[in-house]
């Protein structure tokens, strides 16, 4: 089994990685982010709560979120593993997710760090839009879709994130280094960090990323 655990802060590529990966290895994306829109979209009390700490850019507590990835994960399409988008977030996050690998006899294989400069973040979230129903990810300069506001793959209406104002982006960035990028060292010095340079094209992202995934244990 694979346990991909896909770091990086608020626009470094993840989901656009992600989404590429899945074919690529035969592995489920778990998108924390994701998750809880589909709940939001839902009208979920989950869905409700997430809310409140979306629309702000913090991150939403912890218990919800661990409850929420330990359920994910025991649909059968994570027999072979999964890519972690997203999630662990915080260290108690990592420390949870250990403890529910290991009753299933698993560990995390790899964290790999895809690196990029937080002015660049900005520019990305800033001309993102994303497929209603798959969630293809665009960017209106750097991979826009063939016709404006419709997915290449399947047709669906492109949407701006209601998270993706200038203010809530910032926000993300800052709680992304207060909150999140101690666990770069959390997953150093356990030697499963592979550091990727995100700032180059998305198809060199995706090489570099599948080399070091399928080099690790
Ligand atoms: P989440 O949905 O995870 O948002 P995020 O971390 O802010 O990350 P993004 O989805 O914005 O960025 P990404 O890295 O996926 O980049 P993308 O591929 O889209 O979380 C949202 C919220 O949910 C959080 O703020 C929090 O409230 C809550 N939450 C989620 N998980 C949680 C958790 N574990 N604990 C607690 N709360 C949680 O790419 C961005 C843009 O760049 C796109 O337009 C893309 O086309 C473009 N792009 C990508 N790669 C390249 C490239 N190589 N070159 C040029 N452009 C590129
Ligand atoms: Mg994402």
């Amino acid at each position: 089994m694979k346990f991909v655990v896909l770091m990086g802060g608020p626009g470094a590529g993840k989901g656009t990685q992600a989404k590429q990966l899945e074919e690529a290895l035969s592995l489920p994306q778990i998108a924390t982010g994701d998750l809880f829109r589909e709940h939001l979209r839902n009208k979920s009390e989950l869905g409700e709560l997430a809310r409140t700490f979306m629309d702000k850019g913090e991150l939403v507590p912890d218990e919800v979120t661990v409850a929420m990835v330990k359920d994910r994960l025991s649909r059968p399409d994570c027999a072979h593993g999964a890519l972690m988008d997203g999630f662990p977030r915080t260290v108690p996050q990592a420390e949870a997710f250990e403890r529910l690998l290991h009753e299933m006899g698993e560990q995390v294989s790899i964290a790999p760090y895809i690196h990029v400069a937080s002015e660049v973040l900005l520019q990305r979230l800033a001309g993102r839009w994303t497929c209603k129903t798959c969630g293809h990810v665009y960017h209106v300069l750097f991979n826009p879709p063939q016709k404006e506001g419709v997915c290449d793959l399947d047709g669906g209406e492109l949407y701006q994130r209601d998270d993706d104002t200038e203010e809530t982006q910032k926000r993300r960035i800052e709680v992304y280094f207060k909150q999140t990028a101690p666990l770069l060292d959390y997953y150093r010095n356990k030697g499963m960090l592979a550091e990727i340079n995100g700032e180059q094209s998305i198809d060199q992202v995706q090489n570099d990323l599948i080399e070091a995934i399928r080099n690790s244990h």
